[in-house]
């Protein structure tokens, strides 16, 4: 495959000194707004990139969230459901979630993993990718920034209540600074409470957060056909239901035969969090994301194991006051509820 020439826009840094600056919280450096969101200078290169260069075909699947929102578990499900025939059981030792890391079976639009690399621009890989097989992508992208060619494609979001959220990503973050502390522009250190106060204006990464979760809302309630809204918690409390309905959306549905013989059963005990947090893989590997800049190549480094922290709905009670829990309701009320949309 030839490389496309592309790397770095050479204005980036230019460009990038004309936008909207806030404090970081999490990513290093500081946020950036571009088209009404906020992004890292990581994710917004990457963001750019695919605007410009990546083209979709009628067969993907898009897994689109806010970060922290169930995105791994997604990944998981939708890798264990297109390959359960392939691979003789889904206990088969070449099963790809047991030798690889979620996020390296589903690539991210806009960032390159060490799995899916060609030469240093990102969507080199993609473009790679036999026409005959559905490729599965993933994106933290707002609805309204998507690449134009993915707006007329099949997209499942999941969305997650903003409390548990935040504090996935607060506690996330923690992780990722002490991995990369010397690779990033070392942001200032932040208190819990100023990230909280960012994260309720609007500040975080891919935010405000709200106007993400809308976007692709609004889209589903548009192309009920093409655009499947997932909630973290429904997955959470009717697994079975939710899965099933993943299944047919991405064209994978389970035959009663297979119901029968347990193979929605075991699709679901592959892809819970005990088993993926439990296997070796997620225990000691390393996510890298490559990194293009006008210096060259970069790596952030991301353990596996913090994609998988507590996996429960409601663990933001054991780390914000009942100020700060009310406070993100009463924003979600107000910014969700008019258009019916309960987190
Ligand atoms: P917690 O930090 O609340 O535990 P993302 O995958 O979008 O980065 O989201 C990460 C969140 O999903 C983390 O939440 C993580 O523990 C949870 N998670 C990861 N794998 C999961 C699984 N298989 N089932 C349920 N939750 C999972």
């Amino acid at each position: 495959v030839e490389e496309n020439k592309m790397i770095v826009p050479e204005n980036f840094e230019e460009m990038l000194s004309t936008l909207p600056k806030e404090k970081s919280w999490g990513a290093g450096g500081c946020f950036y707004k571009y088209q009404g969101f906020w992004y890292s200078s990581v994710w917004l290169l990457g963001t750019i990139w695919a605007q410009q260069c990546f083209k979709a075909r009628d067969t993907d699947f898009l897994l689109a969230s806010s970060p922290k929102s169930g995105t791994t578990w997604m990944k998981a499900l939708m890798i264990a459901i297109v390959n359960r025939k392939h691979h003789g059981s889904l206990s088969s030792s070449s099963h790809p979630l047991l030798i690889k890391n979620p996020h390296n079976c589903v690539p991210f639009l806009e960032v390159r993993d060490q799995e899916h690399m060609i030469g240093s621009n990102p969507i080199t890989y993609l473009d790679s990718l036999p026409a005959a097989s559905p490729r599965l992508l993933s994106t933290h992208i707002p609805y309204s920034s998507l690449p134009k060619s993915v707006l007329a494609g099949r997209i499942v979001y999941i969305a997650r209540n903003p409390k548990d959220v935040f504090v996935s990503f607060w506690k996330f973050s923690e992780q990722f600074a002490s991995k990369n502390n010397q690779k990033l522009q070392k942001s200032p250190s932040i208190s819990m409470e100023e990230a909280f106060e960012l994260f309720c204006n609007g500040v975080s990464t891919n935010g405000p957060f709200w106007d993400h979760v809308l976007g692709y809302w609004k889209a589903s309630m548009e192309r009920p056909d093409e655009v499947l809204f997932v909630k973290y918690e429904d997955m959470k409390r009717d697994t079975m239901h939710h899965v099933k309905k993943l299944a047919e959306f991405i064209g994978h549905p389970f035959s009663s035969e297979e119901e029968r013989e347990g193979v929605l059963q075991a699709v679901i005990e592959l892809c819970s969090f005990e088993n993926l947090s439990n296997l070796e893989v997620n225990k000691s590997g390393t996510f890298q994301v490559h990194v293009a800049s006008q210096t060259g190549q970069n790596q952030l480094l991301v353990d596996n194991s913090a994609f998988f922290r507590r996996g429960e709905v409601g663990d933001s009670k054991n780390h914000l006051t009942p100020e700060m829990l009310e406070r993100l309701d009463k924003i979600t009320q107000e910014k969700l509820g008019t258009f019916g949309l309960e987190l």
